[in-house]
């Protein structure tokens, strides 16, 4: 399964957490970056005429990309990042979105705001993506690493796991096999520093208990 992260961020804030997941995921990295920069006045939500406050009242507005990804039919999964704007996705995103060929494709959406959560978001990109599997992401202000790479355990859970094979295995052979996942998982986030070995104990202790495994 191949992912990529592609983020956008006009101030560096969204960029910190895409590089943070990027590492985690030992995956490759696409900053969108737009034709035209934004300047600090584009991007005064306290004036109604700034270049951000015109696209964002504009549905339509798709601010142009300056480069492209290059074989994103090679990738399954797109993990997403941009800031919230007027509570959700810069259309920018939606340029991004409509750019590709990305059916099939699952995209992981993630965001960071001043306090604003995902609100509507993912239905305003869906509308971009029809036929791509949109995976509920989420915010990530003020995460640490570890918290970082808890959810990204969590929703790679189920993911590469054989869905055919899968549906004959019964519930012992499901749960061992989500067991094996998880724990390769953190063995990868403790071999590339992003848990201590103390948070790997403490983590694999729980996932013991919690499915009922001694080993
Ligand atoms: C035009 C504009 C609109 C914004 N709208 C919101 C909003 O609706 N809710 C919110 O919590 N933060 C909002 N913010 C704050 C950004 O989401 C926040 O600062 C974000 O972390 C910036 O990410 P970046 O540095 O990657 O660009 C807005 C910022 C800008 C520039």
């Amino acid at each position: 399964m191949k992912k990529l992260v592609a983020y956008f961020s006009a101030t560096g804030t969204t960029e910190n957490i895409a590089q943070t997941i990027a590492q985690l995921l030992e995956c490759d990295i696409f900053e969108i970056v737009p034709r035209e920069l934004y300047t600090k006045d584009d991007l005064d939500w306290m004036n109604p005429s700034s270049r951000s406050s015109l696209e964002m009242k504009d549905k339509s507005s798709r601010p142009e990309i300056d480069s492209s990804v290059i074989g994103m039919a090679d990738y399954d999964v797109i993990i997403l990042g941009f800031p919230i704007w007027w509570y959700v996705a810069p259309t920018i995103i939606n340029t991004f979105l409509e750019t590709y060929d990305l059916s099939g494709k699952t995209i992981i959406p993630f965001a960071t705001s001043g306090g604003s959560d995902m609100g509507n978001t993912v239905e305003g990109l869906k509308l971009s993506a029809p036929e791509s599997e949109f995976i509920e992401g989420r915010v990530l202000n003020n995460t640490s690493k570890a918290d970082i790479a808890g959810w990204l355990r969590s929703l790679f859970l189920s993911f590469g796991i054989d869905q055919v094979k899968w549906q004959t295995m019964d519930h012992d052979e499901k749960n061992h096999q989500l067991f094996l996942k998880q724990k390769a998982m953190l063995q990868q986030f403790l071999a590339n520093g992003a848990i201590t070995q103390e948070q790997y104990d403490k983590s694999y202790g729980d996932m013991k208990k919690k499915m009922g495994y001694d080993d």
